[in-house]
């Protein structure tokens, strides 16, 4: 039988206006391009994972409106499973984004209905929870579901993987449920001045080890275009390299590496760093392509992907 992987998340529709750089505070620009994409960190894993072959149930909620519909279709078109996906009346969860021509990008979510996603609702899908060999989480939920899911994914042994983004501090409790935990350059600072005040660290193995002091398992830093660095437990202390592209969109990017490797690690048995080098990799094939769930790429894709980059290193 297949293993099954758990994603609790968002779904969001993005709202995406390209533009040729980013404008400065209170300035006005023209844009370049409108477009939307089906997006959210939570649905962009679940398709990450399903387009590289995964058994993958989505637990989420959605609003009552159009976008709605598009949303839930466009999950289950890339092959996630969506009956743990509710709804509630009102909007769905949407996201503004600003991508730049150099790829950068700036996002601001309004929940809708990823905000109803409560501790009851994990509660209900308990059973579809226990049966996954690993479960994944990000912050664009009520910060007290995620609380809640930790604690049940804590208790019944299954490796967590957690993507600490939007950044906010989060409790020991449920830094201690978490397996993974993935945050950006922007998040690691963040969380390490939330926990020891008045320190910042100077490099990524510094802010790591501040993370893993907190009884986090493991902790991969996301380094962008220099790749990550990983430490904890079950890995050696390492930084894995990203594969040279010319990045067109980096939405999603973070999304991609996460189901990725959750991919390698549960579902293909991968050691972890040839595990985070395989996502860095799906991570680089996404950076290529516009939009979140559109950039995701398929196993065969990677396989071919990858094979090239090794030959050329
Ligand atoms: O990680 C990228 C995602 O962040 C976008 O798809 C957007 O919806 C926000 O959730």
């Amino acid at each position: 039988m297949q293993k099954l992987i758990v994603v609790v998340g968002s779904l969001n529709l993005d709202l995406v206006a390209g533009v040729n750089r980013l404008p400065a505070l209170g300035e006005t620009i023209i844009g370049l391009d409108f477009n939307t994409y089906c997006g959210g960190k939570g649905a962009n894993q679940a398709v990450a994972l399903a387009r590289l072959g995964a058994s993958v149930k989505l637990i989420g909620k959605l609003g009552s409106d159009a976008f709605a519909t598009q949303l839930r279709e466009g999950v289950e078109q890339a092959g996630v499973d969506t009956s743990c996906v509710g709804s509630a009346l009102g909007s769905s969860g949407t996201a503004l984004i600003t991508t730049s021509a150099d790829g950068d990008n700036t996002i601001v979510v309004i929940p809708g209905a990823n905000g109803s996603l409560l501790p009851d609702d994990i509660d209900r899908y308990r059973q579809q929870i226990e049966q996954a060999t690993m479960v994944l989480g990000q912050l664009e939920i009520p910060r007290e579901t995620t609380e809640y899911l930790g604690q049940l994914v804590r208790s019944a042994g299954i490796p967590f993987l957690l993507d600490p983004a939007p950044a906010c501090p989060l409790s020991q409790e449920l830094l201690r449920s978490v397996t993974w935990l993935t945050p950006n350059e922007t998040e690691a600072q963040l969380l390490v001045e939330a926990h020891f005040p008045g320190l910042s660290a100077r490099s990524a193995p510094e802010s790591a080890d501040r993370l893993l002091g907190l009884g986090i398992r493991n902790v991969i830093l996301k380094l962008g275009a220099r790749g990550v660095y990983m430490a904890g437990e079950d890995t050696e202390s390492t930084y894995v390299d990203a594969f040279p592209v010319h990045a067109v969109d980096t939405t999603a990017a973070g999304d991609a590496f996460n189901g990725a490797f959750a991919f390698a690690l549960a579902d293909c048995g991968m050691a972890p760093r040839d595990a985070a080098e395989f996502a860095c990799g799906v991570a680089a094939l996404s950076v290529t392509r516009p939009g979140a769930q559109t950039s995701m790429p398929t196993i065969s894709e990677c396989e071919t992907f990858l094979d090239e980059q090794r030959a050329s290193r």
